[in-house]
């Protein structure tokens, strides 16, 4: 499976099927894709948030994907024209071969825009199996100890993607705890750097996971790639 970063939350996942998760391109500094060119078969989206549910309904839209998402969020998507798979938290789903577990993360959701505040249920994070490899995107979301007895131990992960950037989610201590807790193979950062609020130095996170954890930490750079079998 290749793994490719687009920056903040964002990553497609190319193996028997591609995966794009939180697709936030158009106004996210750091981009390095533009979503006119991005196809996917599905479409993750772990809350409604702006930097978050992104290019999500565009993207679906152009490549005839579905939109994979928390109930409300994917009444919400399907409103605006997007194909959706509505699920909720604790539910799994094989999708051709692909199966989706949505997982708890404790964090809001909401389409806020300038007039208003649409509520779009509860954020999740996501645990993936595609090709014999299982990877966790923890979405938005604080540490919590559900990481350690319920998806940690009862999961063989290969890829945790975690948020380090603090203020939002977890920053890198608490997500060095979370490392600890999945015990997956390898670690990569995520939300950190988009935005001077969110800064944070990944190689000091990665110094950390790999001294306290027995995972190995990988940083990618927006459009970097890695290959994992
Ligand atoms: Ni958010
Ligand atoms: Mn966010």
């Amino acid at each position: 499976m290749k793994i490719s970063y687009y920056g903040h939350a964002c990553f497609m996942l190319e193996g028997s099927k591609k995966i794009i998760i939180d697709p936030f391109l158009t106004g996210n500094p750091t981009a390095t894709k533009k979503p006119e060119y991005i196809k996917a078969d599905y479409i993750l989206i772990s809350h409604g948030h702006g930097d978050h549910l992104g290019d999500g309904i565009k993207i679906a839209r152009q490549s005839g994907g579905t939109i994979i998402a928390p109930n409300e969020l994917a009444v919400f998507c399907e409103q605006k024209g997007a194909k959706v798979h509505n699920m909720h938290i604790g539910g799994a789903y094989i999708f051709d071969g692909v199966k989706v577990k949505l997982t708890q993360a404790w964090h809001g959701s909401a389409f806020v825009d300038d007039q208003d505040i649409i509520y779009t249920g509860n954020p999740c994070g996501f645990l993936i199996w595609m090709d014999n490899l299982c990877i966790y995107h923890a979405g938005d979301t604080g540490l919590f100890g559900d990481m350690d007895t319920v998806i940690g131990r009862n999961n063989q992960i290969d890829v945790a993607l975690l948020p380090i950037g603090d203020n939002f989610t977890m920053g890198p201590e608490d997500a060095v705890i979370a490392a600890k807790w999945l015990k997956a193979k390898t670690v990569i950062p995520m939300h950190y750097n988009t935005w001077p609020l969110i800064a944070q130095d990944p190689h000091l996170f990665k110094e950390k996971v790999e001294a306290q954890t027995q995972s190995k930490c990988l940083v990618l750079k927006p459009g970097e790639s890695t290959e994992i079998y």
